[in-house]
């Protein structure tokens, strides 16, 4: 093989294994670590550009004199051997202070940012208690009296101190947009203290595999205006109006099913298990962040919850579509 044939499928591969790579490159989806929009966040994203650009640095000058030397010693016909060098303590010595220095430059702003992140709440701080549980989270506002799931809403300006709790196994707490990843652990009380600054939806998911679901385990983090936290939090305490119509058949199906061993809906019932959903018509989504939060796909959960969402929980309980639909329709009433 002449080195033409050779040489062309493999700058095919490469080229197309580049494609593939920078494809998968963003810099504002829901995820993205890119756009700080807490103290944290920020504080993660300022360590993470100065190993960036240090590592940047690096390469350029490792790749430069790579470069150099392939042609500046390149091998040629009837070349003598070069001279053999066995051992240079400058050199050893070099290549190894070298990177201890690169390594403290990197650990000094880290070390900065650990201590902190890791440092008690402020007094003003809003509590917030999160349960990561297979496979949907709980958060509890013990000040405010009020829980809800998989949706966090949070007043922009103020910090925030998560209390994370785990109930079943090991779960993590990410919203890369908020900052700091941090491990939900049973028999732990992890703390997590942020302060969001800009309103907004942000996304978030588990970060550690907690069974087969774990990848449905998503989050939303609501940032609010103040105004429009308190008006959140106040209508999160009102105790629902009696329903009418198909929503008050629902309400009959709810109370007098299986559905009140497992959840709360103020005034109604008390189960702990799953979601609280006292306020559930509020959410924007279904089954933490899988599906938007539609009376169809309602009922359509209420009748199977485990053809929508592999390893859930809740048991099918055997309902008729229009015994869903009216559950559906009470549930969105719940606002
Ligand atoms: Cu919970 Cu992964």
């Amino acid at each position: 093989m002449n080195r033409r044939t050779s040489g062309q499928p493999a700058v095919r591969s490469a080229l197309g294994a580049l494609v593939l790579t920078l494809g998968g490159c963003a810099w504002d989806t829901p995820m993205t670590t890119l756009i700080a929009r807490s103290d944290f966040g920020r504080e993660i994203l300022h360590v993470y550009s100065i190993i960036a650009w240090a590592t940047a640095g690096i390469a350029l000058v490792v790749f430069g004199v790579l470069a150099w030397v392939l042609a500046r010693f390149r091998a040629t016909p009837g070349a003598p051997l070069p001279a053999q060098t066995r051992g240079h303590t400058l050199l050893e010595i070099a290549w190894t202070i070298a990177p201890a220095l690169v390594l403290l430059v990197i650990s000094v702003p880290t070390l900065h940012v650990i201590f902190r992140t890791q440092a008690a709440p402020p007094a003003q701080a809003l509590e917030v208690t999160v349960l990561g549980r297979q496979w949907w989270w709980e958060f509890r506002y013990p000040t405010l009296n009020i829980a809800t799931a998989n949706e966090l809403h949070l007043p922009a300006g103020r910090p925030a101190a998560l209390r994370l709790e785990g109930p079943d196994v090991i779960h993590s707490f990410w919203v890369p947009q908020l900052g700091g990843k941090r491990d939900v652990v049973p028999g732990r009380s992890n703390q997590l203290t942020f302060t969001p600054q800009v309103p907004g939806e942000y996304w978030g998911q588990c970060a550690e595999f907690c069974g087969v679901s774990h990848a449905n385990m998503r989050m939303r983090v609501i940032v609010d205006a103040p105004d429009a936290f308190e008006r959140w939090a106040a209508a999160q305490r009102v105790t629902p109006a009696p329903p009418t119509g198909l929503a008050a058949q629902g309400k009959a199906i709810f109370a007098s099913g299986a559905c009140v061993a497992c959840h709360t809906i103020r005034g109604v019932s008390a189960g702990v298990l799953g979601p609280d959903l006292t306020t559930f018509g509020s959410r924007r989504t279904l089954a933490a962040g899988m599906f938007p939060n539609t009376p169809e796909r309602v009922a359509e959960w209420v009748k199977n919850p485990g053809g929508l969402k592999p390893g859930v929980k809740m048991p099918a309980l055997g309902l008729t579509d229009d015994q869903a639909r009216a559950v559906a329709a009470y549930l969105a009433s719940l606002k």
